[in-house]
């Protein structure tokens, strides 16, 4: 079967044709994605308004795009897949009208997708055996949470964040050292021509047996060290800046990841989200997954950021669960 996944949460409208064999093996047909982050470059951050008119523009254009270049037309698709949650509003709101309406147009099956397991989806692109149950962590710009995904569409939230998240707080930090938006990747470059130890920062980890997140502490100490060295007329050195961000936030979610791994038994893991991207959070996971001898199943880089391949994989096995949306399918910021 073919899934047709859409995607405009944020600033990535996306379309992508997904196929899924009688095993459900899953292969990517077309992944097309308007990147926005031009437009939203020029203000240090997404515009919510400026993104759904970009996501209107591009809605179009990206889903004939993808037909195209799988080779299918319209009536070979047997299910549209739509982000419906959370994300911006307005933006949501875009791409879930649109699959409405061509999805009742054409008479093929609606399936809602949530934004968080649509991230979780793009593991099972690149790992065609994962099944649940496994533990999940998407470490995203606006999420940071452990989940155990008992079937592959049941998920259950067992720690996370509990202000920022990962992504937002190297944005913020990307942004004041003089990263164009978004910062992350940039930030991840950085930090290998930096010293990890240069500042003393405080870890996001929080203690005792929680698993939670809080990253306002690191990312208000950051802030401070190079804001109180610009009133004194220094500039702290952004490469050590970069270093030790990085460093202290990947050694706090290696230490949260070790506390679920020894509380849930897993033994498998999933990273994903457009953090998942970080090559020093990667390769830190791996080495504690090998040392617990955890699989860890993580999309490649290309498939962490938001796409509508991600989307259509979720959508696939909400699809086999028997899900299904109606015309009165509405979009929701939350989670
Ligand atoms: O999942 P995503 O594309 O959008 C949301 O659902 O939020 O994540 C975007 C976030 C941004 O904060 C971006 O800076 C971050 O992912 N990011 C990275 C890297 N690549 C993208 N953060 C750290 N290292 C990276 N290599
Ligand atoms: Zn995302």
């Amino acid at each position: 079967m073919y899934i047709f996944g859409m995607e405009s949460s944020c600033d990535e409208t996306s379309a992508a044709i997904v196929h899924a064999d009688e095993a459900g093996n899953l292969t990517i047909k077309a992944n097309i994605v308007a990147s926005q982050v031009d437009v939203h470059r020029l203000y240090g951050g997404v515009v919510p308004e400026i993104a759904s008119r970009a996501h209107v523009e591009a809605v179009s254009r990206i889903t004939k795009e993808a037909l195209d270049t799988a080779g299918i037309g319209i009536k070979d698709l047997d299910c549209v897949a739509v982000t419906a949650n959370p994300g911006l509003i307005g933006a949501l709101l875009v791409g879930v009208n649109f699959a409405k309406s061509f999805a009742f147009a054409n008479n093929i099956p609606l399936v809602a997708v949530n934004h968080i397991h649509a991230h979780v989806g793009a593991a099972y692109l690149a790992h065609p055996g994962l099944r649940a149950p496994y533990v999940a962590l998407v470490v995203s710009g606006g999420h940071t949470q452990f989940y155990r995904v008992d079937t592959d569409t049941d998920y259950t939230e067992i720690g996370g964040t509990r202000d920022d998240a990962a992504g937002e707080s190297f944005d913020k930090v990307g942004r004041v050292i003089g990263m164009p938006y978004p910062g992350g990747a940039a930030l991840d470059k950085l930090a290998y021509e930096g010293d990890p130890t240069a500042f003393s920062l405080p870890s996001p980890a929080l203690a005792g047996d929680s698993p939670d997140f809080s990253f306002s502490g690191i990312k208000t100490a950051a802030l401070n060290l190079i804001n109180g060295a610009r009133q004194r007329g220094e500039e702290l050195c952004a490469a050590d800046m970069a270093a030790s961000y990085t460093t202290t936030i990947v050694k706090g979610i290696v230490k949260q990841t070790e506390k679920v791994l020894a509380q849930t038994g897993t033994k498998t893991l999933v990273l994903a989200g457009g953090v998942a991207a970080n090559s020093h959070l990667r390769r830190a996971l791996q080495e504690l997954c090998d040392k617990h001898r955890v699989t860890l199943a993580v999309p490649p880089v290309s498939l962490c950021g938001d796409n509508g391949a991600m989307v259509a994989a979720a959508g696939y096995f909400a699809f086999c669960n028997g899900e299904r949306a109606g015309t009165d399918l509405n979009a929701s910021a939350y989670d």
